[in-house]
């Protein structure tokens, strides 16, 4: 523990769950309960609920759930003790000082360390591009019409030529081989270690909070592979993270810029365009989409103009749709990226095909017509079906209607005779189509199966945190020994010591797993399941009588394989006659 349970109980109390989530969410109040779309995977209608009650969220759709520090921890991707902070900052809590040393932090808080580590690695490269040993990646650099002040805004820097030079310098810091492998920055083997990094310009991936997460490295000149970039790591999620967004987020504009590189990012921002961002050396995904639309609902495709850059798009393209982002592409020709064209052209032009950039359906139609030869009759009946059949894709008829008569324009098609092509072909295939091309994305996380007896004791604990009458009905039958799960079995021993004291408190309880940041989720999710499972009819009543007799029955199997004593052993199987004949009455 960082902080003393009580600091961390006064920060989670002074902090009321939907005043700090609706600073992300737009929530809505129902019932009890307040709505909103959650932030945390793809979806168009809310199923993430705020329990102001219980102060505690929960995602029917994802799983997702917390308390208003796991909340932060999830959304900003800070450790506990960086959300705690910035909690205790928001409700003017000073923090106690705590000091450990180097190995006891290492073992609290992993992901701090590897922050420092990576922090201190991207002040190395910084260093190391300005001394001499650093000249030709300086020069590079400089080469590509990269500014002082923009190496400086970027923190690019330089990997050199001594094979392990920085995994050293790491050592003589103070870290650990074992930590050191974490940071995907070093080979580390029996024989020695090495750097990852040799000889390339360095670009340090910042996340949205400006802290290191990763790097990209590039060789200068030719040679294979181009870019290296650091592997996955518990910082380093690639798939939720966007290179440039850090600045990007505070860019005044409406709309974000999206591109394929990290010169792209670099060479927009500096020549002003600075809410431009980049996907990191893999394609742009739903969580990226997710990311970004808690910033704008507009984006501008500007990735290269080669068949690649044409593909990547179209694979964007659907998933912003998605998340409900309107999309335009920019025409890049005859220039290959943002990069080349603010060379060549420079800003007043990028920005010209800013303004110009196409509506992202009429650039998907013109990449179809691209394939049909006009001049074959066959080919261009079979441009006007393809075009149809995407038009189709939109399931409002005006919207439909509106772009039906947009590409009619542009390709000189007579839009009655589209109209009807369009509306001829949509009763042929019939509705189920379109039903699945706009269904709802799925889930990023999925809800692990979970076995029978873990979902009743997950059931009965949520029962009895809901409607604390029925541990009167439970008296002499269960206690939280019976509990099989040891998580469950730790949460139901607070639950009953807190109804005891006659107060349950979900989210207080809930402080105390946090720190073990996989066990959280599961009883986060625990608390909630009575939003979607409460006791209000006569099945449900059945169901809690056979949930208290299945935990027993499998609590008292259980002991009776441990028991070593005869006496013991009768206690047992004289409890389990019993337990047959068990009716509990809720009414
Ligand atoms: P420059 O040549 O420096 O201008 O880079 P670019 O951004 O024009 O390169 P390109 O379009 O080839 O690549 C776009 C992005 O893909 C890069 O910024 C990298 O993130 C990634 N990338 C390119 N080449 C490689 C590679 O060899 N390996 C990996 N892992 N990623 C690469
Ligand atoms: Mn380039």
């Amino acid at each position: 523990m960082y902080y003393p349970d009580d600091v961390i109980e006064e920060v989670r109390t002074r902090n009321d769950i939907v005043d700090v989530i609706s600073q992300y969410v737009s929530l809505k109040k129902k019932g009890a309960n307040y709505f909103g779309l959650c932030p945390f995977h793809n979806e168009k209608s809310p199923s993430f609920s705020v329990s102001p009650g219980k102060q505690m969220y929960y995602c029917f759709g994802c799983g997702a759930g917390g308390n208003v520090i796991t909340f932060v921890m999830e959304y900003e991707n800070y450790s506990f003790v960086e959300a705690v902070k910035m909690l205790a900052d928001r409700a003017g809590i000073t923090l106690p000082e705590v000091e450990y040393s180097k190995e006891a932090k290492a073992q609290a808080d992993l992901k701090n360390t590897l922050l420092e580590i990576n922090r201190l690695a991207a002040n190395y490269f910084y260093y190391q591009l300005k001394q001499p040993q650093g000249k030709a990646g300086y020069e590079y650099l400089r080469r590509r019409e990269l500014s002082d002040e923009t190496i400086r805004h970027f923190g690019l820097g330089f990997a050199n030529k001594v094979p392990d030079d920085l995994y050293r310098y790491m050592r003589s810091k103070g870290y650990s081989d074992q930590i050191l492998k974490e940071t995907g920055l070093f080979f580390i083997e029996e024989r020695g270690a090495r750097d990852k990094f040799w000889n390339r310009v360095m670009f340090p991936i910042l996340d949205v909070n400006n802290r290191v997460i990763g790097f990209g490295g590039r060789v200068m000149g030719d040679g294979e592979p181009k870019y290296l970039n650091s592997p996955e790591t518990k910082l380093f999620d690639k798939s939720r993270n966007l290179y440039g967004l850090n600045f990007a987020r505070t860019s005044r504009e409406k709309y974000m810029l999206i591109c394929e590189g990290y010169m792209d990012v670099i060479a927009m921002h500096q020549a002003g365009f600075t809410n431009a961002v980049a996907s990191l050396g893999t394609a742009f995904t739903p969580q990226h989409a997710v990311l970004l639309k808690r910033y704008t609902d507009q984006v501008i495709l500007t990735y290269d103009s080669d068949g690649a850059g044409v593909k990547a798009a179209l694979r964007a393209i659907p998933i912003l749709k998605d998340v409900g982002m309107s999309v335009r592409v920019l025409n890049m020709k005859p220039y290959k990226d943002p990069d080349e064209f603010m060379k060549n052209l420079g800003k007043e032009e990028f920005q010209k095909r800013i303004d110009q950039a196409q509506n992202s359906f009429m650039f998907e139609i013109s990449v179809i017509r691209s394939q049909y030869n006009m001049q074959d009759p066959e080919s261009k009946t079979g441009f006007y079906n393809a075009v149809a059949r995407k038009l189709l894709e939109f399931p409002e008829k005006l919207e439909r209607d509106n772009y039906t008569e947009a590409v009619a324009r542009e390709y000189m098609i007579p839009a009655d005779d589209l109209k009807r092509l369009v509306s001829a072909l949509g009763s042929q295939m019939g509705t189920g189509v379109r039903a699945r091309e706009y269904g709802e994305a799925k889930p990023v996380k999925k809800k692990e199966k979970e076995d029978g007896i873990k979902k009743s004791q997950r059931l009965l604990l949520t029962w009895l945190i809901e409607r604390p009458e029925l541990f009167s009905k439970i008296e002499g039958i269960i206690s939280p020994e019976d509990f099989a799960d040891e998580l469950y079995r730790n949460v139901a021993r607070m639950v009953f010591e807190e109804h005891e004291k006659g107060n349950i408190n979900p989210a207080q309880i809930l402080n105390q797993f946090i720190e073990g940041e996989e066990q959280y989720r599961e009883v986060a999710a625990l608390f909630h399941a009575s939003l979607a499972e409460s006791l209000n009819n006569e099945e449900q009543k059945k169901a809690f009588c056979e949930t208290v007799k299945k935990i027993k029955k499998n609590s008292l199997d259980e002991q009776s394989r441990r028991a070593n004593d005869i006496v013991q052993l009768q206690k047992i199987i004289r409890q389990q006659s019993e337990l047959k004949n068990l009716r509990i009455d809720l009414d």
